[in-house]
């Protein structure tokens, strides 16, 4: 007869203990939900992001005071202008969407949680990069951080607490921190999208913002197989001054989110991308999984791999579910 000795189930063994023994927990403080913000009067359905809308200004106001009301911790604004051009002038634009909807959304919810902004110039080029082309199409990288500090100001100046970078060019970081500072906005921090990955789970957000992009982003975003580098670019961008650094997809990149967390000294945050949140809607809408606690222990095992706080586009529903009381 075996008689274990060490027996680990015992911890398992009721609701109460399991609950005592939980080493990981998930805070609706420490959820942000991502939104897009389109020009006119009508919310649009996104239909490869079921329960995702882009929404009006007006839209926008009600559902950031419903995600006040959730206690979530933040929101991540990004635009979807109706024109776009060579050099993305709707970023910079003081009355563009994306800074007329930061103005508006700072002025419905105050302090109640953080309004941060995407910087980057995909949504508002005509071509669909992240930067600026030089004459033979490749991406500019140094005459787009002349354009990340034009948005950077605009951004600062509508009121956004957060500037989150995410076009993966070399130096933006210092570049934007310091245009800040000589404009008086010493105060506005930045997030950097360091370890961003080259991921198909892009997809849908593609859609989201009606991107015109035609090709990809290998040239710029990391390769899905280099987990090092990731970790290299964190370390470059804490060095040159981001407040917070974030992993991007989450749920493929656990590694590297988990040795970035190991060794930053600032806080990592980690994006669960339109594909992660598509593909747990799609295989919940088929009754194969689910829908409820595969929401929740995909963004668990996020928190778990050492993730500050979480973007994810069920930040809401889940903050309601988190505060139910059992
Ligand atoms: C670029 C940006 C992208 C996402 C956030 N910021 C798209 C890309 O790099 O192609 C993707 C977010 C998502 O898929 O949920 N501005």
């Amino acid at each position: 007869m075996i008689n274990p000795v060490i027996r680990p189930r015992r911890l398992r063994t009721t609701p109460a203990l399991r609950r005592l023994a939980s080493e990981t927990r998930v805070h609706p403080a420490e959820l942000v939900l991502p939104m897009f913000v389109r020009e006119g009067t009508d919310s649009t359905p996104i239909s490869s992001m079921p329960g995702v809308v882009q929404h009006s200004i007006n839209g926008a106001r009600r559902a950031v005071a419903e995600a006040a009301a959730a206690g979530i911790g933040g929101v991540m604004l990004f635009g979807v202008p109706a024109v776009r051009d060579a050099t993305g002038t709707g970023a910079t634009d003081p009355d563009g969407i994306l800074n007329a909807a930061t103005r508006a959304l700072v002025a419905e919810v105050g302090d109640a949680l953080v309004v941060q902004t995407d910087l980057c110039l995909d949504e508002f080029t005509d071509h669909g990069h992240c930067g600026v082309l030089a004459a033979d199409g490749h991406v500019d990288n140094d005459a787009t951080l002349l354009r990340y500090n034009e948005m950077a100001l605009a951004q600062a100046e509508a009121g956004s607490a957060l500037l989150g970078l995410s076009g993966m060019m070399d130096g933006q970081v210092a570049s934007v921190r310091a245009a800040l500072d000589a404009a008086g906005h010493a105060d506005t921090a930045v997030l950097a999208y360091s370890a961003k990955y080259a991921s198909a789970y892009y997809g849908p957000f593609r859609e989201a913002v009606q991107s015109t992009l035609v090709g990809d982003r290998r040239t710029y975003q990391l390769d899905p197989a280099n987990r090092r580098e990731g970790v290299r670019e964190a370390r470059i961008d804490i060095d040159e001054g981001a407040d917070v650094v974030m992993v991007k997809p989450a749920g493929s990149y656990l590694d590297v989110l988990a040795e970035v967390a190991a060794m930053s000294e600032v806080p990592v945050w980690a994006y669960q991308v339109s594909g992660e949140y598509a593909m747990i809607e799609a295989a919940a809408a088929q009754g194969w999984i689910d829908r409820r606690r595969a929401i929740e222990e995909s963004v668990l095992s996020i928190r778990r791999a050492g993730a500050d706080a979480i973007l994810t586009y069920w930040a809401v529903e889940l903050a309601a579910w988190l505060t139910e009381t059992d």
